[in-house]
């Protein structure tokens, strides 16, 4: 079935949605300050909005070095999870990665956000190590997963496994 929301790239007068993503997500969340300043940084970040029915329902923020990319940000309003919003945005932005001819995606993730990480397995992604109190409110670590975007994804494993 076609997706109800369609993807863009984030612009400035975005911020104050993605703000109040931001903070409904996230228990650190970003300032407006640093998501103006990502979302303007189009030499090296590519921030995609996904947009069902006027509102913005999630998004994207990468940032690129090189052969390789950084998952900096995803976000889904609340009540919108489970759609397969993030998914679509991982899609778009794997998509555009492929014209860029990147190579390796990584990304930093909390060991107990196992819903990110499961998304994230989902594409590829395989954790590599553990930067120790990542988080600095919580305290938490962060998993660093990293993938290979130069070959296909690996097959989810079999339900009757
Ligand atoms: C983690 C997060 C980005 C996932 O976003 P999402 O839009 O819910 O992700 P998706 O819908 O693409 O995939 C997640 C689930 O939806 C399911 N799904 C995918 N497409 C679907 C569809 N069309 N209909 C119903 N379910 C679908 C997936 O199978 C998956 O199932 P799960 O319940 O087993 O996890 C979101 O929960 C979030 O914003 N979390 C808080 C912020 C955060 O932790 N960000 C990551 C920081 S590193």
């Amino acid at each position: 079935m076609k997706n109800a929301w369609k993807i863009r790239l984030a612009e400035r007068r975005d911020v104050g949605e993605l703000l109040g993503i931001e903070e409904a997500q996230f228990p650190e969340p970003w300032t407006r300050r640093i998501l103006l300043d990502e979302i303007e940084n189009t030499e090296t970040r590519r921030y995609t909005v996904a947009v069902e029915n006027k509102r913005i329902v999630g998004y994207l923020g990468i940032m690129f070095a090189l052969e390789e990319l950084h998952v900096n940000t995803i976000g889904i309003l609340p009540p919108e999870e489970g759609r397969g919003i993030a998914s679509s945005l991982l899609d778009e932005a794997w998509a555009d990665a492929k014209e860029r001819a990147i190579k390796r995606a990584t990304l930093e993730v909390a060991v107990s956000n196992q819903r990110a990480i499961d998304l994230y397995y989902r594409y590829g992604f395989r954790p590599v190590g553990v930067r120790k109190n990542y988080y600095e409110k919580s305290n938490e670590d962060a998993l660093i997963l990293w993938a290979d975007l130069s070959s296909e994804p690996p097959e989810p494993p079999s339900t009757l496994e």
